[in-house]
Order: C-alpha cells, then sequence, then structure tokens
C-alpha cells in the first residue's frame, strides 16, 4: 500500500472502529517521542497541537530530564527504568553504544515491551528504536517485544524524504519521496486500530518520528544538515530567530573543559543557526499533525480515549548558539538536558505545570505504577506522581543525575571547522529542594562547575570556589554536599538511586539536601569523604578512570560541631 492510500484508509476509517467495547481495568498508553527537541528555545511554543491536547489537557513536568543527552544511551535508558551507568549503553555506536550494545547486555529479553506483554498488555512501535538498529543488524537479532512495529531503520533513519523502514521484520524498504513523519503517522494510527480492534488487552503504542533531529548520513564520517521539513511547512515562521537568551553566543567564555576554548560565533555562522532553529520549527509541524491525527482516532473511540495515557516527551534536548556552542547537544547545559515532559490520562490534573524533579529513568516505573505492574528491584527510577491521588501523597527525590562519557559531535560542522569536541565525559546532579535549585559537575578534567539555577538560569557564573552563598549556605559547605551524593550517585542500584541520603546516612535522618547541611556533617562531607575525580577522559564507563566508586559513610565521631558545643 502507498502511504496515500494509507492515508486515505486512515481518514475514511476515523469512525469508532465497530465492536470495540475495551473491556480491559488496565490504562492503555501513547508514548510520543521526539528526537532532540529542546525545551529551552521555545520549540513547544510553536505547536499548537502540543499546546491544545497536552498542555491544556494535561500536566507539564516542566523539571524532566533525560539522564544522558544522547539518543542512544537515553532511550536504553528510558525503556530499561536504569541509569546508563547499570545499561553500560553509554553512546551511539561501537564498542560503547548503540544496538548491538543493547543486544549484548541481554536486554531484547528484558525490557518495557517484553514486561508489558508479560503483563498482558499489546505492544506496537514505529519509528526510531536507537542507533545502530540498521540494515546489517536489525534482523540478526530481531528486536523483542512488540507485536506490531515499523522501524526507521539505518541509514535512512534520519533522511527525511527517503526513510528506510522494516515493517513487522520484513525486509527493509525506502520510500523516496515520502515524508518520514507522515509514515510515521500512518503506521501509529494503523497500529492504533489495531490495538483497539484487539480489545482484550490493553495497548501500547510507541511512536518516535525523527523530527527535529538533524538530517544525518550517518557512518563513520557523519555529516549533519539542518533538518528537512515537509514541503507543506517550508514556508513557515520565516523572521524567527534563535532566542537571544543571555547565554546566546555571550561575550564570555565557559569555565569547564572544552568550553574554554570556544570562540563567539560571527555573523554567517549566527545566519546559519537561525536557518537550522527554523528548520527545526517547520519540522515539528508534521509532529503537530501526528498528534492530531492520534486525537482525532481515540477521539472517534471516547472509552478507549478515557482509559488511555498519552505522554509527550524526547529522547534529549539541544542546543543551538548557546554559551558559543554549534548545533549539537551531549553537553550538561540545561538546554541538552531538561526536556518536554507532557502526560495526559485518567486522573492527570488538566493544564496543570509541575517542578517535581523527574526523569526518563522515571518513566517504566510510573506506566509500571499505573498499570498496577509490581515495580522490579533493579529500577533506578521511582514513579512520577502524575494523578491528583498520587501527587497527594508525594514523596518523589528531589534530584537528578545526569551523566556522559565521550566526545560532543559537532552538528551543522560545515561552519564550525571542527567535527567533535574531546573531554565531554562528566558526572553531573540537578537538586531542584525547597529554596534551592542546583546544577553542580564534575568534568573528566577534574574541573568543577555549580549554578544556582534560580538566581543563575543560563548558567553564566560558575561559584564553584567563589566566596559566595546559595540559600545562605556557603560555597564550600555545599559544594561538599554535592560531591558526596554524585559520588553516592555515580555507582548506584536500585534504590540508592532513588534515595542516596540513606546509603550516606543509614540511620535514615537524612533525606536531603537541606538535611546534609546541617553543621554537625562539616567534617564528615568536607575532610572524610572521597571527592569524585578521573584520572582521564575516557570514551565509555571505564571504571580504572573514575577515581572512587564508592562514598564513605557517615560516623558520629566526625560530628566535632556538637563536641564543640
Ligand atoms: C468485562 O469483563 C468482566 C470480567 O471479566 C465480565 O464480567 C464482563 O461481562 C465483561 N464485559 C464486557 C462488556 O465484555
Ligand atoms: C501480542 O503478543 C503477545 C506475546 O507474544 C501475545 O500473547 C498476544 O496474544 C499478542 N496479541 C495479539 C493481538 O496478537
Ligand atoms: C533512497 O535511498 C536508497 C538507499 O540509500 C538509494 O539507493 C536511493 O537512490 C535513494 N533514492 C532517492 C530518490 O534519493
Ligand atoms: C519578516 O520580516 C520582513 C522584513 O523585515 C517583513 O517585511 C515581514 O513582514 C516579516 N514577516 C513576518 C511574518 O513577520
Ligand atoms: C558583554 O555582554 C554584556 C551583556 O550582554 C554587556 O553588558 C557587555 O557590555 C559586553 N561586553 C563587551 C566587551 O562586549
Ligand atoms: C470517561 O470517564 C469519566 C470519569 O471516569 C466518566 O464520567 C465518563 O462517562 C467517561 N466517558 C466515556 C465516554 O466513557
Ligand atoms: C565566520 O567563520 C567561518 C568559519 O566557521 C568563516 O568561514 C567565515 O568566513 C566567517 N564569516 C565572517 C563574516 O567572519
Ligand atoms: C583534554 O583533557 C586533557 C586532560 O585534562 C588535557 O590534557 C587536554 O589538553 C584536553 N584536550 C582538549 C582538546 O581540551
Ligand atoms: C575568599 O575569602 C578568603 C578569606 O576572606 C580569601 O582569602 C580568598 O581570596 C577569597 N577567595 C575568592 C575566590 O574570592
Ligand atoms: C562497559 O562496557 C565497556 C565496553 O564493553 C567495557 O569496556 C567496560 O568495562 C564496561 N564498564 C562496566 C562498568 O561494566
Amino acid at each position: 500500500m502507498t502511504l496515500s492510500q494509507t492515508l486515505l484508509l486512515a481518514s475514511a476509517g476515523a469512525a469508532a472502529v465497530v465492536g470495540s467495547v475495551q473491556n480491559v481495568t488496565k490504562p492503555n498508553f501513547i508514548f510520543i517521542m521526539t528526537d532532540d527537541q529542546d525545551l529551552h528555545l521555545n520549540s513547544i511554543d510553536y505547536q499548537q497541537s502540543v499546546q491544545k491536547h497536552f498542555a491544556q489537557e494535561g500536566t507539564w513536568f516542566k523539571k524532566h530530564f533525560c539522564t544522558v543527552a544522547l539518543c542512544c544511551p537515553s532511550r536504553v535508558s528510558l525503556l530499561t527504568g536504569k541509569a546508563a551507568h547499570n545499561t553500560n549503553v553509554t553512546d551511539v555506536s561501537a564498542p560503547y553504544g548503540g544496538y548491538p550494545r543493547f543486544i549484548e547486555e541481554g536486554f531484547n529479553d528484558d525490557y518495557l515491551p517484553v514486561w508489558l506483554q508479560n503483563a498482558g498488555y499489546n505492544t506496537y512501535y514505529t519509528g526510531k528504536m536507537m542507533n545502530g538498529h540498521s540494515l546489517s543488524t536489525y534482523n540478526n537479532p530481531r528486536i523483542n517485544g512488540w507485536n506490531g512495529s515499523d522501524f526507521l531503520i539505518d541509514p535512512g533513519t534520519y533522511i527525511f524524504y527517503n526513510a528506510t523502514m522494516s515493517r513487522n521484520h520484513d525486509p527493509a524498504k525506502n520510500y523516496p519521496g515520502e515524508y518520514s513523519t507522515d509514515l510515521i503517522s500512518a503506521a501509529a494510527v494503523g497500529f492504533l486500530d489495531d490495538a483497539i480492534k484487539a480489545s482484550d488487552r490493553p495497548f501500547f503504542l510507541g511512536v518516535a518520528p525523527i523530527a527535529p533531529h538533524s538530517e544525518t548520513i550517518t557512518g563513520g564520517d557523519a555529516k549533519f544538515n539542518a533538518p528537512v521539513p515537509a514541503k507543506r511547512h517550508e514556508h513557515l515562521f520565516p523572521n524567527v530567530t534563535v532566542p537571544r537568551t543571555p547565554n546566546f553566543n555571550p561575550n564570555t567564555t565557559g569555565t569547564a573543559s572544552y568550553f574554554k576554548t570556544i570562540r563567539q560565533l560571527n555573523q554567517t555562522e549566527i545566519d546559519y543557526n537561525d536557518d537550522w532553529y527554523r528548520k527545526r520549527l517547520q519540522s515539528l509541524q508534521s509532529v503537530d499533525e501526528l498528534i492530531d491525527s492520534i486525537i482525532e482516532r481515540l477521539s472517534a473511540n471516547p472509552t478507549v480515549l478515557n482509559n488511555t495515557y498519552l505522554i509527550y516527551t524526547t529522547d534529549n534536548g539541544y542546543h543551538i548558539g548557546q554559551h558559543r556552542l554549534p548545533p549539537g547537544k551531549s553537553c550538561n547545559i540545561e538546554e541538552d538536558v531538561n526536556i518536554p515532559f507532557f502526560i495526559r490520562g485518567p486522573g492527570v490534573p488538566k493544564g496543570a505545570v509541575q517542578t517535581i524533579p523527574s526523569s526518563h529513568t522515571d518513566i517504566v516505573p510510573t506506566l509500571f505504577s499505573l498499570a498496577g505492574i509490581p515495580l522490579r528491584e533493579d529500577f533506578d527510577g521511582e514513579p512520577i506522581p502524575v494523578t491528583k491521588e498520587l501527587l497527594a501523597k508525594n514523596e518523589k527525590s528531589e534530584h537528578v543525575n545526569i551523566e556522559f562519557w565521550g566526545e560532543y559531535l559537532v552538528e551543522g560542522n560545515t561552519f564550525f571547522g571542527q567535527s567533535y569536541f574531546p573531554n565531554n565525559t562528566y558526572k553531573h546532579v540537578r537538586v531542584i529542594g525547597e529554596g534551592y535549585d542546583l546544577a553542580y559537575a564534575v568534568w573528566c578534567t577534574n574541573e568543577l562547575e555549580l549554578y544556582d539555577m534560580v538566581n543563575d538560569p543560563y548558567q553564566l557564573t560558575n561559584l564553584h570556589n567563589t566566596n559566595s552563598t546559595v540559600n545562605s549556605w556557603p560555597i564550600a559547605s555545599l559544594s561538599s554536599r554535592l560531591n558526596g551524593l554524585l559520588l553516592t550517585l555515580k555507582r548506584c542500584k536500585g534504590r540508592t538511586c532513588t534515595r542516596p541520603w540513606e546509603k550516606l546516612h543509614p540511620k535514615g535522618d537524612v533525606k536531603n539536601l537541606k538535611d546534609a547541611m546541617d553543621k554537625k556533617f562539616d567534617a564528615f562531607y568536607e575532610k572524610h569523604q572521597q571527592p569524585v575525580t578521573f584520572s582521564e577522559c575516557a570514551l565509555g564507563q571505564v571504571l580504572s578512570a573514575e577515581g572512587a566508586l564508592e562514598p564513605v559513610q557517615w560516623r558520629e565521631e566526625w560530628d566535632e560541631w556538637s563536641y564543640h558545643t
């Protein structure tokens, strides 16, 4: 069937699927994930359907983060509910990442769709799965867990008008002249019909278009161009430019690793960036149409809609020109890690905005909890309180652990003359509690960063090693606690990832940063705790390069303050 036939059928069939009375107690899930979409460059302001069907009908979790700002590691972490240091799929390609690493680590039998099928779900997926899911690997072995699938396959994943796709494991085909996101939209609506017809089981439908990712020629010498919008959207937003926030191409350099070396962009480069930005916004318009098609089909089946949670998010964020950076991701800056996350469905407050911190590692636990499936002990995340009921008893932790191993690949490298920046391995933690919002990082160069995100949301003033204060806390005391937290999180598993202070203070009397700031812990954190360090900028999780791996635990005898007073 051609795409136009599929679309025709899709619109003709927009009426309710006859005889579909879903008789299930578990809810359905529709999970829409774009690729490299920013929150901080305001892309969602240009998506009316995200506003109408998600922001107005559901809750926006404004402090949602990816835990690795790179597609493949982020997706594997999301699909397993595990931190990247535990999946050890940390890159997009060999030796540290890509689909073959996902297989090697045994996740093909142990990840979200397999678990959902075992819990009685029908599962469907269309779009990009992960990097390295390619012509040579997609049937070797096949990816498990999907009742219906239509995957974008490398090297055609990022070619907007000539995608390569494999439907239900059939030989991959190219679609010259057809628009990638439209193909994904047609496949998604088709699977939705299948799911509704198979009314004896609840369903999960994953929809992963590639917009607004760059058009990328994959392979050893990857080449990145601006994304290609659908022809019908090429004319939109002619005068829109990247928001000129205080951190856009600033006249001062950054303070750590290669950020210290990047020169200011010239006008040619700024124009190129603005054009890149417009193409991203244009490419997202077809994602809006995809959302409309899904909502239209669900609206025709109100009992199904009534029992379905819909999520809109992306795999990682994106920057263009902030801190002088050329287009790309992979950094620990807020643009790359704080990303769109919307959810709507039964019990989810409408038109609400939440600032409870959450991350991609929390998504599978969230789905499990909504479906009444017992949480696995090896989850490194915890359910996000998305419903009114869950919000009423919210105990979610206040931190998000962000990690990265490798280089920063420069996109749009025609203008920047450099295809990558080395020394991009770092450990980072965001802590968002009552009265404080902090970003703390240790780079593989052993440089440190500390930003007060309340007063410096654009991350222009590194407070590390200054005589400043945050929330009236001296920087040295604060840094010492954040170091202890980061050290606890860097190799955490399971509950330690969500309740790290319990590991540092086994008595359970310290539950958050504020508790840990008690003066009686000064000596413990400032003198006895080990620092987070690196001995080299390894490209993967090579433990011998990562300094201390476990924190020292608190001992009463270190309470100098109480002894002396
Ligand atoms: C739904 O399932 C319940 C329990 O299995 C059964 O009693 C009921 O008749 C079913 N309803 C419909 C409409 O099939
Ligand atoms: C989906 O796959 C699961 C696991 O193989 C199976 O039990 C279920 O019957 C399938 N659903 C449909 C509609 O074929
Ligand atoms: C589409 O991609 C295939 C595979 O790379 C290639 O052989 C074909 O020439 C391309 N078609 C067009 C119209 O670009
Ligand atoms: C874009 O800018 C041009 C030149 O400044 C102006 O003539 C035009 O009206 C603007 N278009 C829009 C849609 O704002
Ligand atoms: C640097 O940028 C700041 C803020 O935009 C501005 O106040 C200052 O004058 C600039 N300095 C130079 C040397 O351009
Ligand atoms: C949807 O659910 C609400 C609340 O549970 C209920 O009042 C309403 O009748 C339901 N609508 C449909 C079409 O099932
Ligand atoms: C800007 O920098 C690029 C190199 O990235 C160079 O090719 C170009 O000539 C420069 N343009 C201007 C206006 O300086
Ligand atoms: C990378 O970091 C190492 C170790 O700190 C340093 O020697 C080297 O100069 C850095 N390279 C670049 C390009 O920043
Ligand atoms: C911080 O204060 C101490 C003591 O007043 C002083 O010696 C030191 O130079 C100051 N450091 C900075 C970075 O201002
Ligand atoms: C992660 O995988 C890489 C590549 O296989 C390996 O070299 C490294 O030792 C692994 N790290 C851990 C902590 O398992």
